[in-house]
């Protein structure tokens, strides 16, 4: 049987990834791995982490299963994360999920049993795998255009028209906020203007909110998804606790549905319920408790919110060096982009020749697209990496 399969396309960031393992050069930098990383290079286990599994391994008395829609308590200290204070309870449906991939993953297949025939739209670029996951389940995709690779502005007039010719029903997937791989997020005047067109179109919204925390702060950052819970009267969220407590490989996620009133919300939460039996059953428990705790516990979250906030202000910071070491290493050409940006990721903004260059010659490693990872800055590798980037570049 296997006989007849040929080999699976090669991933690209997985390929970038042992290019650099293998690489001997002392010098070398990754800026392609999509983790957060100290500035030893290492991606931790948070100390909160650590302090919530003590808890759990003095206290856990089961591994039993969990159901379909994981631990209650879970899901309602993620409700409130992500929907705030004002979150409309009697609509919403809230699932544990293995990551922000599981959750993305069990939204596709419950749009595909409420609506086979819609289109979701995703931003023209969006994260390498929202493509093929999406895709992979059986859903339609296009794009509408979002960042302007000249300008390194995103396109909001060119969107906002895009929007404005679907039809109703279809679906836009919307990054909450730290867009990947652009980092540019709409302003709030944006947000509302986004919110304007879904709602005149009749369009739901299906946002993707892999870094609550990384831009501004846990509420800032979750003011798109808030913002259109109080205006829209569907609404898919899909949040990954990857990220913002270090759990990459925990999987730790929800999805929550918005439903037009309660009685919808009952069935949705059945079919929702019935998509996770279908795939995986039950989601994992361990990351989620280890999270549910930190969140429900003031002084583990306290915790937490410091942690979250180093990680952030560390990302901003190194952004911040590379923007300065290229103003001084590349007179002339204009970097200032990269201050724009928020989160983990931006485009550096040089083309795929550059790109290779900077690989072959410097040891220095990024996506095609030259998306840079800015956690793989530290202070000892930005004047070198700013020195090598300015040698690729065309003469000002
Ligand atoms: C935009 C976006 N969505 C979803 C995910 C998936 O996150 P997880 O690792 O929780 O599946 C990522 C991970 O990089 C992401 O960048």
């Amino acid at each position: 049987m296997f006989e007849s399969l040929q080999a699976a396309r090669a991933d690209a960031i997985l390929g970038l990834i042992a290019e650099h393992r293998n690489d001997s050069r002392p010098d070398k930098i990754d800026l392609g791995v999509g983790v957060y990383r100290t500035s030893e290079g290492v991606t931790p286990v948070l100390d909160v982490v650590k302090k919530a599994e003590q808890i759990l391994i003095d206290t856990q008395v089961s591994k039993s299963y969990i159901g379909t829609a994981g631990a209650a308590d879970f899901n309602a200290a993620m409700q409130a994360l992500v929907f705030g204070d004002d979150a409309p309870d009697e609509r919403l449906t809230t699932i544990q999920s293995p990551g922000g991939s599981g959750s993305l993953r069990v939204a596709a297949s419950l749009i595909l049993r409420a609506a086979p025939d819609v289109t979701v739209w995703a931003s023209e670029p969006t994260w390498a795998n929202h493509i093929p996951l999406l895709g992979g389940a059986g859903l339609k995709l296009k794009s509408y255009p979002y960042y302007d690779t000249d300008k390194h502005v995103i396109r909001i007039d060119e969107m906002l028209a895009t929007l404005r010719s679907l039809p109703a029903g279809d679906v836009v997937l919307l990054h909450a906020c730290c867009h990947n791989p652009s980092g540019l997020d709409p302003s709030i005047d944006e947000w509302a203007a986004i919110t304007e067109v879904v709602v005149e179109r009749g369009l739901v919204p299906f946002i993707d909110m892999a870094y609550q925390g990384f831009a501004k702060d846990l509420d800032a950052d979750a003011h798109a998804v808030r913002y259109m819970a109080a205006r829209v009267p569907e609404m898919i969220v899909s949040s990954s606790c990857s990220k913002n407590f270090g759990l990459y490989r925990d999987r730790v996620g929800t999805l929550t549905i918005l439903s037009g009133d309660s009685e919808a919300r009952e069935i949705v939460d059945s079919q929702v319920n019935n998509v996770v039996r279908t795939i995986y059953s039950v989601p994992p428990d361990h990351g989620a408790a280890v999270v549910s705790l930190i969140i429900r516990d003031s002084g583990l979250r306290g915790d937490w919110l410091i942690e979250l906030a180093t990680m952030r202000g560390r990302l901003q910071k190194m952004r911040g060096l590379l923007s300065d070491a290229l103003e001084e290493q590349a007179p002339g050409h204009d970097f200032s982009h990269l201050r724009r940006a928020v989160g983990m990721f931006c485009f550096l903004g040089v083309s795929a020749e550059q790109v290779a260059k900077l690989k072959q010659d410097y040891g220095v490693y990024m996506t095609d697209s030259s998306r840079i990872n800015v956690a793989g800055i530290t202070r000892d590798n930005v004047s070198y990496l700013a020195e090598a980037i300015a040698a690729t570049l065309p003469a000002a």
